[in-house]
């Protein structure tokens, strides 16, 4: 059956409800489609796709044009996901008109919803722009990569009572700025907890416990295609990996032993009209 394509809407009612909704990444066309025809509410194109796809050491690296090329492939794969474009590092923080502009490329360009910007109450301007300028916008809050350097390394983030206040008014001053719904990462339990049931739109968590409206993991870690490191908030569903490459050396094998192609791999022609060769 065709997937009727999942609105903001739709998000808000499963958060009104109890229902949780559900996340995950995906940066080409045939994981969209893996992601899409599981019934899988969002998907987003993160920037970790700097790491996972592209061999970056960091997100920081990752271009406009690395993410549209990107999103454009995950959009033409969707038929029913709602898509969330991640705004790479320095495309939305110089100033609100190059973030607008950068922001709409995603939507005219790329087939995306909705963009994602990390942040908090400092950039509650910059959502708002955007969001005027009508573009939906998610925040991220908490652990955010691209400023890891800031936050001295990938930890937990708003561990003391002062931090988690902080983070609670980054919460209330995103959806205040009109975000539609906030990504939450690496943060005690609890304190997403209490900001998800302070804050009327939908929280996504990442490491964030189970209390929040919906979760979100990296594909190539759900699905165990990315071995440099694995984060303690992954959970790993299955291990293609080792699987690929124990496919790989089968091929090798036959190719060199002379037993693939087979017979059933190979085109024939009528003997009569070979011999006229
Ligand atoms: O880039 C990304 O994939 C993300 C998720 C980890 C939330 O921002």
């Amino acid at each position: 059956m065709e997937r009727k394509k999942v609105t903001i809407a739709e998000l808000n009612r499963k958060k009104e409800k109890g229902e949780k909704i559900t996340m995950m990444t995906a940066y080409d066309y045939p994981t969209a489609q893996f992601v899409d025809q599981a019934g899988i509410d969002t998907i987003l194109v993160g920037d970790s796709l700097g790491m996972v796809m592209l061999g970056y050491d960091s997100t920081v690296p990752v271009t406009m044009e690395e993410m549209l090329h990107h999103c454009k492939a995950v959009s033409r794969g969707v038929k029913g996901s709602f898509i969330i474009g991640d705004m790479p590092f320095m495309s939305y923080q110089i100033n609100a008109e190059q973030a607008v502009a950068n922001a709409g490329r995603f939507l005219k360009e790329a087939g995306c919803d909705s963009v994602k910007i990390e942040g908090g109450t400092e950039i509650a301007p910059v959502v708002n722009s955007i969001v005027r300028a009508g573009v939906p916008v998610c925040g991220h809050i908490g652990l955010t990569p691209q400023t890891a350097t800031m936050l001295s390394g990938f930890k937990v983030q708003a561990k003391d009572a002062e931090s988690a206040r902080k983070l609670l008014k980054s919460a209330k001053d995103l959806e205040e700025a009109g975000a539609f719904m906030i990504v939450m990462e690496c943060i005690p339990d609890i304190v997403a907890e209490r900001i998800t049931k302070e804050v009327k739109i939908p929280t996504i968590g990442i490491g964030a416990g189970k209390h929040c409206d919906g979760q979100v993991l990296v594909y190539h870690d759900v699905v165990g295609l990315f071995e440099r490191f694995t984060p303690k908030f992954v959970k790993q569903y299955v291990q293609l990996a080792p699987m690929i490459r124990e496919a790989l050396l089968h091929y090798k094998r036959e190719v060199e032993e002379g037993t693939f192609p087979g017979p059933e791999h190979t085109f024939s022609m009528n003997v009569e009209e070979a011999g006229k060769i």
